[in-house]
C-alpha cells in the first residue's frame, strides 16, 4: 500500500478543509436566532417583576440584556428561597456581568463596566441562559431602543 506524501500541498488542503469545517461549525452556532422582537411579549418592569419567584402559580423570569428568560426550571438556584433569586423578576445584567449579588448592582446598566465584565456576559448570556432556558419576551426598554434604532 502506497501511503500518501506529506507535501506542502497535503498540508495546505488539510488546514483548509479544517478551516472550512470551523468557519461552518460558527456559523451553525451563531444560528439560534433569537424571536423576533415585534412578534413577542412584552415585559414592563411591573410586569416583570411580579414573576420574582414569590408565587408559585407563575414562572420565574428574568431578564439579560432585555432578553426575558423563563428560569423556571432553574427553581433551586431562582426560586424563593434559592442562591440567585435577588437576580430574578427584572433585568440584572449588570449583576450577571459583574458575578455579584450586591442590590446596586441587580439591575440593567452596563455603564462604566470593564471589556472583561461584558465578555463575560455574553458568556454567561450564550453558555447559560440561552443553551438553558426558553426566550419568553424582551423588556419593554429593550423594545424602545430597537424602535428608536429603526
Ligand atoms: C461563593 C460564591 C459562589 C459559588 C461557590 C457559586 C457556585 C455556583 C455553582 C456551583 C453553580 C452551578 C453551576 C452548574 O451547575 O452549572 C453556579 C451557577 C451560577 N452562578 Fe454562582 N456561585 C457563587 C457566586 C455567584 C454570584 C455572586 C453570582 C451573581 C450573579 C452567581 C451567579 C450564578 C449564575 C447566574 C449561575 C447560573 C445558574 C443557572 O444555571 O441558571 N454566582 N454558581
Amino acid at each position: 500500500m502506497t501511503s500518501l506524501p506529506i507535501t506542502p500541498n497535503v498540508i495546505l488542503s488539510v488546514s483548509s478543509i479544517s478551516l472550512l469545517l470551523i468557519i461552518l461549525l460558527s456559523i451553525i452556532h451563531c444560528e439560534k436566532d433569537l424571536p423576533d422582537w415585534k412578534k413577542s411579549e412584552v415585559y414592563d418592569k411591573e410586569r416583570l417583576a411580579k414573576h420574582d419567584g414569590s408565587n408559585p402559580n407563575l414562572p420565574i423570569l428574568m431578564a439579560i440584556k432585555g432578553v426575558v428568560f423563563d428560569v423556571s426550571s432553574g427553581r433551586g438556584f431562582y426560586g424563593k428561597d434559592g442562591p440567585y433569586n435577588a437576580l430574578v423578576g427584572k433585568d440584572s445584567s449588570r449583576a450577571v456581568a459583574m458575578m455579584s449579588l450586591d442590590p446596586k448592582d441587580l439591575n440593567d446598566n452596563l455603564e462604566g463596566l470593564s471589556d472583561e465584565y461584558l465578555k463575560s456576559l455574553d458568556n454567561t448570556f450564550t453558555d447559560t441562559y440561552l443553551a438553558k432556558y426558553p426566550i419568553v419576551g424582551y423588556t419593554l426598554d429593550f423594545v424602545k431602543a430597537q424602535k428608536t434604532e429603526l
